[in-house]
């Protein structure tokens, strides 16, 4: 019995975590594509993500993100470091709301 409930327990284990590896999130492509130079409350190479989530609207974060070259100006840098990522409209809408998801956060 005791048995039983090991192998059922590791068997939702192995379940649940294939699950989580075919469904994509925004802690997902924080973590593929993000993190070496973002954190999400301290200050990295770039600005953490509860203050980018207290001063921009998801819009803006998403034209930053996809295009650091022609939005830099605007959000006040004198130039851009960051990685031109290409990602697809699935992934900018979850990364934005991921990082919305810090706004008030300390
Ligand atoms: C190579 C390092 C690097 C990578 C990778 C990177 N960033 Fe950045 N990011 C920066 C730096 C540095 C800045 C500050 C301005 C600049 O250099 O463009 C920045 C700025 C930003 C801004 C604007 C901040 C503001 O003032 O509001 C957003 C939004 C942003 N990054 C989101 C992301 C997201 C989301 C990812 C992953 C999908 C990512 N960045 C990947 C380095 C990086």
């Amino acid at each position: 019995m005791k048995k039983n409930l090991l192998l059922l327990l590791l068997f939702s284990n192995i379940l649940f975590a294939s699950n989580n590896d075919s469904q994509l999130t925004g802690k997902k492509v924080f973590q593929t594509y993000c993190w070496g130079c973002h954190h999400q409350t301290a200050m990295a190479f770039g600005p953490p993500f509860n203050q980018i989530a207290n001063k921009r609207t998801k819009a803006e974060i998403e034209a930053y993100i996809a295009s650091p070259k022609s939005m830099y100006k605007a959000f006040g840098y004198k130039r851009t470091v960051m990685t031109q990522l290409d990602l697809n409209a699935t992934e900018l809408d979850l990364i934005s709301d991921y990082i919305l998801s810090f706004k008030g956060k300390k």
